[in-house]
């Protein structure tokens, strides 16, 4: 059985399809928990889908994928611009990582340009709503391939 790709979710993305629709978008987290997995049962993998709002966890769901995950996807949310932590669990992990941002980060306020996160993400995906999830397990499956 190959080890399942963690999809790590941060701080207020449990609100999705409720907080500012006209930036997230309407689809909830459930629904886009749902999407990724039907579309990794399609691509022959599993998942991992999990979210919180406290930086600890998920440091510590990024140190568990480094011996039970195969690649991580990861929307760290408002953690992205200010988490020095998850970035160094993320170098503390050996797979494939890509990172998510729903909206446009960039054409957004500028203390959201910058991303901790990107000085290690293999490929980033922004702007592309919650679809971005899906497009990063397309390809993760593919860099997955690769290895
Ligand atoms: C976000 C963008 C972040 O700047 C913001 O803090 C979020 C969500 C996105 O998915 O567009 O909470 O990561």
């Amino acid at each position: 059985m190959p080890k399942p790709i963690y999809i790590l979710n941060g701080p207020n993305l449990n609100l999705l399809g409720l907080r500012q629709p006209e930036v997230y978008g309407k689809a909830t987290l459930e629904e886009v928990a749902e999407g990724c997995a039907s579309l990794a049962a399609e691509l022959g993998q599993t998942i991992r889908f999990h979210q919180s709002n406290h930086e600890g966890q998920i440091i510590d769901w990024i140190q568990q994928a480094r011996s039970e995950g195969a690649g991580i996807v990861i929307n760290p949310a408002a953690y992205t611009h200010t988490s020095i932590a998850i970035l160094d669990a993320l170098n503390a992990f050996d797979g494939p990582v890509l990172e998510v941002h729903i909206s446009n980060i960039h054409r957004r306020e500028a203390f959201r340009h910058q991303s901790y996160v990107s000085r290690r993400a293999d490929g980033v995906i922004a702007g592309f709503g919650t679809d971005g999830y899906l497009l990063a397990l397309r390809r993760m499956a593919t860099l997955l391939g690769q290895r």
